[in-house]
């Protein structure tokens, strides 16, 4: 949080969103534009987000959730998809050697769908990180809104018919329990790089009432201080809740 303070002109820290959800996007166009193969855009889609994760969680956000590879995402050419899988690996393994940062990690989506390696990987930096008392960095992969809920869907019936719960009784409490940030906050603000407008099956339930930031930057361009100004601007919103402004 110091670091933040000391920058002039900082919204005070009561005004930092406390989870903030980013949809990576743009790495394909700014691969395009560079003549470059698409997976080079993601290789450096991929530093950016090592380098705003740290940069997160060193002014002090709470929660961090980044989207990285969506339910939807599969519709792209294998080799395209491969070279995703093979950075998500990549990053895995260097965490397991960087274990002592203090960032909690956890996996959103489905994970069965994902190589049995990549998968074993996951719940190693998981169960490692279980303890870490810092930022929690939520990383989605083959996560989709719709998928998510389905799945919290399948649960709630499951626990009816084994008469734990009754239908009468089902209420957000009890759906939000069984979506993958279960026992986190909602998101507060939502950044989306690249100049598209839309949440492309994103956090769809835990956004009901977060702040939406788009931003023309492309994915691999995004720095700290594109950060910086998503921060500031959310911090010049005024949240309402459905109520009325104080
Ligand atoms: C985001 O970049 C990364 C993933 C969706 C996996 P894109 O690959 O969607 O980049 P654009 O939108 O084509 O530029
Ligand atoms: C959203 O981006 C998914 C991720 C960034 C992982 P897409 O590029 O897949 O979204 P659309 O197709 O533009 O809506
Ligand atoms: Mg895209």
């Amino acid at each position: 949080m110091s670091f933040w303070n000391r920058r002039r002109g900082a919204p005070a820290a009561e005004l930092l969103p406390v989870h903030v959800g980013i949809i990576m996007d743009g790495n394909g166009r700014w691969a395009k534009r560079r003549g470059l193969p698409r997976k080079e855009g993601h290789r450096q889609g991929a530093k950016t987000f090592r380098k705003i994760a740290e940069y997160a969680s060193q002014i002090g956000i709470r929660y961090l959730t980044v989207y990285a590879f969506s339910t939807e995402n599969w519709k792209r050419p294998k080799e395209e998809v491969d070279s995703i899988m093979q950075l998500l690996r990549e990053y895995l393994r260097e965490i397991e050697r960087y274990a002592e940062e203090n960032v909690r990690l956890r996996f959103l989506g489905d994970r069965s769908a994902l190589d049995a390696d990549i998968r074993e990987l996951m719940e190693r930096a998981e169960a490692g990180s279980r303890n870490h008392t810092g930022m929690t960095l939520n990383i989605a992969i083959n996560y989709g809104g719709r998928d998510e809920l389905t799945r919290a869907v399948k649960s709630l019936a499951q626990s009816c018919i084994k008469g734990e719960l009754s239908p009468v009784d089902i209420d957000y409490a009890q759906i939000a329990a069984r979506l993958d940030t279960a026992g986190q906050p909602d998101p507060d603000l939502i950044i989306r790089p690249s100049g598209e407008q839309r949440i492309s099956n994103f956090l769809i339930c835990q956004s009901a009432y977060a702040e939406f930031l788009y931003m023309k930057v492309l994915w691999p361009d995004f720095t700290p201080r594109h950060f910086d100004r998503a921060l500031w601007m959310y911090s010049r919103r005024s949240r309402r809740f459905g109520g009325l402004s104080a």
